[in-house]
């Protein structure tokens, strides 16, 4: 069953149902004002750090799951009776009901009772605030006496403190109210310089800021005293629960139609300036009202709408597609680049599913995400890669995340997890394939942010790699310190006691456990840095890396290869994971993945014979899952892994993120039907259909998709924030489609379905629009280019004459 349908022409996707079995969400914002909002207009909103700025309160695992937004209620004062036109949290059964999701904004709207209620939400580019536009029109025969109301719930900043420190918390809340708008300045007293604000255009019939006042004892957010009796009490909060809300009278003949504007904001203000007069205790609100005065108008409001269209045009124009395939062509022209953008954002900190005071960046996880936006935002990568860089420690590795207010990494994580340093040589890799930006490579870099300790960004590379290399285990295979890319195998950790992170939990000193994974990632790493350095002329050095490249790839053969797939690591007892020794979890995928993605095994047929086995063990319709079999119980010397019910996450769950290595091994070996089919088994527009079943939305990846030891197989769970986005989007662009970047040029390498007759691309790349036109002449994944109607051998195209702006390249397979 569908709950809506995607409208591709307009890049939205239309929600026409408002119970859908999850709550279904966008974003807001895209560079230091962010919310989040689901189809009933919840959640909420925050300035650049979800844990340590936010502006609204939300309340997590809520009942109904979701609950409190930026909610709206019409009441028709004729019959008392009043609703809410995202249907929450009033829940009426409206007469229809759309959510349009689209990129950086989302609508909504319903009918109920012959009026019209819709509202568009979104964040106008460099500004601090969202603006929402209501249209309430009366489709009735009779005029419409009605009362608008407006709300939402105020957060007292940091987000932990908030939901946590009561004794204090009831105490402090403050608030202004000016010509009707509404003022939160919560601890602006005392060491805060930024307050928030919420305004409407129209002249109010009052407003309220108390939210027990607007409540009434014992009522929730789906029956406030105040709209029950039609009457703001204009109550001002003083401790307890500081909200906004706006009363508007609107009295509409039959067909009129009005427009209401309502603006929040995040303002700061020098510390010397924040009062005024300068010794009172009074927010100096001269900037906000000078950005108010902008944007409380419809005009003003469409227009600021109209450029954030422009911006994402330009973004998603970067790379569109059209192939037979209308999942692949919708996922990679809109939805799935979208998502790359959000995790570029937000990478794991913020959703409906990650709490925003859990999780920072992390370290691995942001540098992987390059891989999905750094063709769309080249400037705001290389910031990213210097930000992540300055987080590394003098050893080479890293800290696990960092908090994106600070840029300080985060010690209650720590570092220690083995495989995090090569994902900045990945990342760096990616940005130069992309912009051919070799000076970053120059950028000095502190270690641990401790200035002083600067050098080039390529030493922190030659740090990367060397730290595995001083960290080699019995096999000579790496250690595997805290986790690698699989945070919930915890080989060191050995924790008994109810409650300690597995993930900063160290019972052993960690000197037998290795991963196979790592050495892949090392291998793959290795091979990049020995180009970067080839392209610095230090052809010796890139000799060397080389050298231990082949030494790892000949470890990985004897010690890393069970005889028909690769192990996955061996534990603190020096015993095999992954392997058919193993009563459970005797196969795992991330090896199979990565080391065949890495190029292991090619020549001599290991990478093939591991796909075999991965397909033979792992697939299932709904995506590969992690290991077989499941672990049915709790392992102390694996960890975390083990402490997940069969199927569900880590515990052999379809972890959405490392379908794509298995996909991209698969273009390896020439295999372009098995490497899209499994592309698609994950798509999940591919997946709209079993909306029932899958749960999640269905124009973004979740983290997640219950394997077949689940008793819910196919339910998907934690969408949005996941590495699945980034790599499925790189597996399908680059090694699908082939369109790769390469650090001499665009390279033609597609390995697509045998049924495929060809499809078309555009691309820009490096200040050049590529035309591409891709025809099978033959079964087979054979290059043949012509670049404006000129042969070119082997399958890269150069950068073109400088001043080309637009080149067309032809592709034929045979
Ligand atoms: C999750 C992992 C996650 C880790 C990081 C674990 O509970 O299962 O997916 O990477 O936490 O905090
Ligand atoms: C989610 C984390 O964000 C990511 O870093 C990790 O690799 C996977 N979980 C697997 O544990």
């Amino acid at each position: 069953m569908k709950y809506g349908y995607f409208d591709d022409r307009n890049r939205e996707y239309v929600i026409t149902q408002p119970d859908t079995p999850l709550p279904w969400i966008n974003y807001l914002g895209c560079q230091a004002y962010f919310g989040i909002i689901s189809n009933t207009a919840g959640g909420y909103s925050f300035y650049r750090d979800a844990r340590l700025r936010r502006i609204t309160r939300y309340r997590y695992n809520n009942a109904p799951f979701d609950l409190g937004g930026r909610y709206l209620y019409v009441r028709d004062d004729a019959s008392g009776e009043f609703w809410s036109p995202s249907w929450q949290p009033t829940r009426q059964q409206l007469e229809n009901y759309s959510c349009r999701h689209g990129l950086g904004y989302t609508t909504i709207g319903s009918r109920y009772q012959g009026i019209e209620a819709s509202t568009r939400y979104f964040v106008p580019l460099d500004e601090n605030l969202e603006i929402w536009q209501l249209t309430v029109t009366n489709d009735r025969p009779q005029a419409a006496e009605l009362c608008i109301f407006s709300l939402i719930e105020f957060c007292l900043w940091d987000a932990q403190d908030d939901s946590t420190n009561f004794q204090r918390n009831f105490n402090i809340g403050e608030v202004e109210v000016e010509n009707g708008v509404i003022y939160h300045k919560t601890e602006y007293r005392e060491r805060r310089d930024h307050f928030s604000f919420f305004a409407c255009s129209e002249p109010l019939a009052g407003f309220d800021t108390q939210r027990d006042t607007f409540l009434g004892p014992y009522r929730g957010w789906e029956n406030p005293i105040v709209i029950a009796r039609g009457q703001s009490c204009n109550s001002i909060a003083h401790g307890w629960a500081p909200i906004g809300s706006h009363h508007i009278k609107v009295a509409l003949e039959p067909g009129e139609s009005r427009q209401i504007v309502f603006v929040l904001g995040y303002q700061e203000n020098v510390r010397e300036e924040k009062f005024d007069p300068p010794n009172s205790q009074v927010i100096n609100k001269k900037k906000a009202k000078c950005t108010l005065s902008r944007y409380l108008t419809s005009a003003n409001a469409d227009a600021a709408f109209e450029k954030l269209r422009a911006y994402w045009d330009d973004l998603l124009g970067i790379c569109q597609v059209e192939t037979p395939d209308v999942h692949t062509n919708r996922m990679v022209n809109i939805w799935n680049a979208y998502q790359c953008m959000a995790t570029f954002n937000m990478s794991r900190s913020a959703s409906f599913y990650e709490s925003g005071i859990g999780r920072g960046l992390g370290f691995r996880d942001s540098n992987q995400d390059l891989l999905g936006f750094v063709h769309m935002v080249p400037e705001r990568a290389r910031e990213r890669i210097l930000d992540l860089a300055s987080t590394q420690l003098p050893t080479g590795g890293a800290y696990h995340q960092y908090q994106p207010l600070t840029k300080r990494g985060n010690n209650d994580i720590g570092g220690g997890f083995n495989d995090d340093p090569h994902w900045l040589i990945l990342g760096v890799a990616a940005y130069l394939k992309e912009t051919g930006d070799w000076g970053i490579l120059d950028e000095r870099v502190p270690y641990d942010n401790q200035p002083g300790s600067e050098t080039p960004l390529y030493e922190h590379l030659q740090r990367s790699f060397c730290y595995t290399l001083q960290r080699l285990g019995p096999h000579g295979l790496p250690l595997i310190g805290r986790a690698d890319w699989n945070d919930c195998l915890n080989l060191n950790c050995f924790s008994d006691s109810p409650g300690q992170s597995f993930q900063t939990t160290t019972n052993k000193d960690g000197k037998v456990a290795e991963s196979v994974f790592i050495a892949g990632l090392f291998v793959l790493a290795g091979c990049e840095l020995a180009e970067i350095t080839r392209h610095r002329g230090r052809t010796a050095e890139a000799h060397s890396y080389l050298a231990e490249v082949a030494k790892m790839k000949e470890t990985i053969r004897k010690h890393g290869w069970d005889g028909e797939w690769f192990l996955r690591a061996y534990d603190d007892f020096g015993r095999k994971i992954g392997s058919k020794e193993c009563p459970e979890g005797k196969i795992f995928i991330e090896t199979q993945g990565f080391c065949t993605l890495a190029g292991i095994g090619l020549e001599h047929g290991s990478a093939a014979q591991a796909l075999e086995s991965t397909r033979k063990l792992l697939a299932t319709k709904h995506g590969i899952v992690l290991h077989q079999p499941a672990y049915t119980r709790y392992y102390l010397e694996y960890g975390e892994i083990s402490s997940y019910p069969p199927g569900y996450k880590e515990n052999a769950g379809i972890f959405c993120h490392n379908n794509p290595w298995v996909i991209i091994g698969e273009t390896r070996v020439g295999n372009g039907d098995a490497a899209h089919d499994y592309y698609i088994r994950i798509n999940p527009s591919a997946r709209e259909g079993i909306s029932d079943l899958h749960r999640c939305e269905p124009y973004v990846y979740a983290q997640m998709i219950a394997g077949r030891d689940a008793p819910t197989h196919g339910e998907a769970k934690n969408s949005w924030l996941t590495g699945t986005a980034a790599w499925n989007y790189y597996a399908i662009t680059q090694w699908i489609l082939g369109i790769r970047a390469g650090y001499d040029g665009l390279v033609f390498e597609p390995v697509v379905p045998r049924a495929w007759r060809g499809f078309r691309a555009t691309r820009k790349f490096r200040g050049v629009t590529y035309n591409i036109t891709v025809d099978r002449a033959g079964p087979g994944n054979q290059v043949t280019l012509e670049v404006d109607g000129s042969a070119v051998s082997g399958s890269v195209v150069p950068p073109p004459p400088h001043g080309t702006k637009t080149v067309a390249v032809q592709v034929t397979l045979q």
